[in-house]
């Protein structure tokens, strides 16, 4: 049995602009990562956390990684256990990125391998997603399922849970551009209007089905077309600057398909080859930049593997 361990998980976009808390796919970086090891003092501390600016808390029943640790030895009856966990973030928090997803699969990805593997990925989703709830109060899977699967995931139900690792074009990018502004996933979820019209409901599934179907069948053009969101983004858009304005710009310059990455404020492109992705960053970033708004970019192939051991 191992005593330590470092290990790495991505970020993800949720939603993929159609499937709001019920798809989402990792991306090979950027990602957070957590370093953990076995102490002799039974119970779960955060020893330090580097790259967060002081904004996150070293509390472990506050903090997702370690609350999300200790639902774990509770559910395999471990609370004998004493574990000591460094948190270092690689990605930008309030981005829309699955920043907190990153690092609760991050953790609970290291303390399952510490403990021999005794969960499967999969098994893995539920304690990932008491860390959501705590992050932001709910439990939504569609970030923590693809950092945990890798690749395209579908929720296809939350009650009972029901996760669906779908497959996708190898060659697709996402291009994907953080305005640098902060979007609390919680307050991008309270503005979000919680009765839809029947007539937008019709849209909305169509386009969630268009989209699994155009992955299924490698039908660029499909998955393109039911990139559309007629009921979220109209409300959430007004959080981004010079949304409709950066989505002009990446059709023009060769998207699929754009949208917002899960809660926002960062926003992504699919393609089908790399350079089209770069272009397309490049252009983004050019366009806030007009605005004085400082942007980061990431381009990447969808992450196939989820998690990794990196020591
Ligand atoms: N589905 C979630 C939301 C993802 O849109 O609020 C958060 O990243």
């Amino acid at each position: 049995m191992r005593a330590s361990i470092k290990v790495f998980a991505p970020a993800t976009v949720a939603n993929v602009v159609c499937g709001y808390d019920v798809l989402g796919f990792a991306v090979n970086a950027p990602g957070d990562e957590v370093v953990m090891h076995f102490t002799d003092k039974p119970g779960v501390v955060i020893s330090k956390i580097t790259g967060d600016e002081g904004r996150l808390p070293l509390d472990p029943f506050k903090n997702t990684v370690s609350a999300s640790v200790q639902h774990y030895l509770q559910h395999i009856g471990r609370n004998d256990i004493g574990v000591s966990i460094e948190l270092h973030k690689k990605m930008p928090i309030g981005s829309g990125l699955g920043s907190s997803s990153a690092s609760t699969v991050a953790g609970l990805f290291a303390i399952n391998t510490l403990m021999d593997n005794l969960l499967t990925n999969k098994e893995l989703v539920p304690f990932a997603m008491k860390g959501e709830e705590l992050a932001c109060g709910y439990g939504h899977a569609d970030n923590v399922a693809p950092a945990l699967l890798g690749g395209f995931v579908l929720i296809r139900s939350y009650e009972p849970l029901d996760v669906i690792s779908l497959p996708f074009p190898e060659d697709l990018y996402a291009a994907i551009v953080y305005p640098e502004v902060d979007v609390p996933t919680k307050d991008a979820r309270q503005m979000i209007r919680s009765k839809v019209l029947l007539k937008n409901a019709v849209t909305q599934w169509g386009n969630v089905a268009g989209l699994v179907s155009g992955l299924f069948l490698k039908d660029y053009d499909l998955i393109g077309r039911s990139m559309v969101d007629v009921l979220i983004e109209p409300t959430r858009s007004i959080l981004i600057p010079e949304f409709y304005q950066m989505r002009a710009l990446a059709m023009e310059k060769g998207a699929i398909g754009f949208g917002i990455s899960g809660s926002g404020p960062s926003v992504f492109a699919l393609t089908k080859d790399e350079q089209t992705a770069h272009n397309i960053t490049e252009s983004l970033q050019g366009l806030l930049k007009k605005v004085n708004i400082n942007s980061l970019a990431y381009v990447s192939p969808v992450n196939q593997r989820g998690p990794i051991i990196l020591d």
